[in-house]
């Protein structure tokens, strides 16, 4: 009887074992959709065209030209289904609309050079090593952004655009754009590029958050002195609101800045971040497209500052945003496996699985065929603007295949 006992107990605890983990399953049936779907976005695209999002009718794919903020995000795309499957037919598109990028090093840019240069080129160096293509045009593309920087002010001005009437506008999104610079340091031996990103992440964390770690979208500074002139949110519900894309590049932006240059204080910051944004979201784990819209928990009423007069349309069934819950999924899951708090890290993990999770279903999953070609549905780009609302958005697409890929590459997945 007793050897019976131990007989099931085995076999239950290999069962156990074998059973595969609901999200690995997923990202399995993801990249079969991703496949049929950038497929089909290939033959659909002209030349020299970048998917952007979806139309007002969430049919069409709605294109930009390179120099569009995200014209990485679609050679980055094909650069991880490239790396989840082994396909070289996907290795072969994600060189062409990455090579496709190489005259924005002499376009005008903006701080968004980060991204562009960083999703295409520095995905392709991490999966080929082809050092002889990509490092002078990396290298040569983080000096442009160093170009953007102030000693004074100690920040890269992110915009080129004056508004109002800013002088040196600087947004959190700019966080994200620093690895171009300490990756740059690493394949040039230029130090003084790590150092400029370490300045500009020290400067924001020193002027760009709350009391409560939420974040203001944009700073206004004095580039001659360093002072700030203004503190606002250009994207969100209102100035003193938490747009949760902001958030989102902010947890990302510190998460990969302590990846990249050990410092403690970013650290705290990635785990203080993260722990408001847990706070904060939906059982679900999608973010409202602002933390204080109208219909949320903790709306702010229409007299806040600042306050998006077109929200109220969107007061009764407040929208969530896919790509900040895409791109906080993607940093939790980074978090996850450099915070020495064995508590938080599990906290960050659970999270990441819960939103990857959601994003993996019906609910926000494309079917094949469908919704432009692009993967991911239910985005926010930019209600104040008008613009880029309830559509799918390539960056949605880029980091939900990033953060998948990474989940893939753990061991621990309780
Ligand atoms: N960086 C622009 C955005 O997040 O919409």
């Amino acid at each position: 009887m007793k050897r019976i006992l131990i007989i099931i107990s085995a076999m239950a605890a290999l069962a156990g074992c074998t059973q595969k983990d609901p999200v690995k399953e997923m990202a399995d049936r993801v990249f079969a959709v991703a496949r049929e779907q950038y497929s089909l976005m290939d033959t659909a695209l002209a030349e020299d065209r970048y998917p952007r999002c979806t139309d007002e009718d969430g049919g069409l794919v709605t294109t930009a030209d390179m120099e569009w903020w995200c014209s990485g995000f679609h050679p980055g795309s094909l650069w991880y289904i490239y790396e989840y499957t082994g396909d070289e037919k996907f290795k072969d598109m994600a060189w062409k609309y990455t090579r496709r990028l190489e005259p924005l090093l002499d376009c005008v840019c903006d701080h968004d050079i980060g991204f562009q240069i960083n999703c295409s080129y520095g995905n392709a160096l991490r999966l080929t090593g082809d050092s002889t293509t990509v490092v002078p045009l990396y290298v040569a593309a983080a000096h442009k952004l160093a170009d953007r920087f102030s000693p004074q002010a100690g920040v890269i001005k992110s915009w080129n655009f004056l508004r109002n009437d800013w002088v040196y506008p600087v947004i959190i999104d700019n966080m994200m754009n620093l690895e171009l610079l300490t990756v740059g340091a690493r394949l040039s031996g230029e130090s003084a590029l790590a150092d400029i990103a370490r300045s500009h992440a020290s400067t924001t964390l020193a002027n760009h958050f709350r009391d409560d770690w939420t974040s203001w979208h944009l700073l206004d500074y004095d580039p001659e002195n360093g002072s700030v002139r203004y503190r606002e949110t250009v994207q969100g519900y209102a100035h003193g609101s938490a747009w949760s894309r902001g958030q989102a590049w902010a947890l990302y932006g510190y998460t990969m800045m302590y990846r990249e240059t050990g410092k403690e204080e970013y650290l705290e910051a990635a785990m203080n971040i993260g722990d408001m944004i847990i706070a904060k979201l939906p059982e679900d784990g999608i973010p409202y497209w602002d933390f204080n819209a109208p219909g949320t928990p903790e709306a702010m009423d229409s007299t806040a500052a600042g306050a998006t007069l077109n929200a109220a349309a969107y007061l009764e069934t407040p929208l969530r945003d896919a790509s900040a819950g895409a791109i906080m999924a993607s940093a939790f899951i980074e978090l996850s496996t450099i915070s020495p708090d064995e508590k938080a890290s599990a906290r960050y993990l659970d999270t990441a699985r819960r939103q990857l999770l959601t994003l993996g279903s019906d609910e926000y999953l494309a079917g094949p065929g469908t919704n432009g070609y692009f993967i991911l549905k239910h985005s926010v780009g930019n209600i104040p603007g008008n613009g880029e609302i309830d559509v799918a958005l390539s960056y949605a697409d880029y980091y939900f295949l990033e953060a998948l890929v990474r989940y893939s590459k753990i061991s621990r997945t309780e």
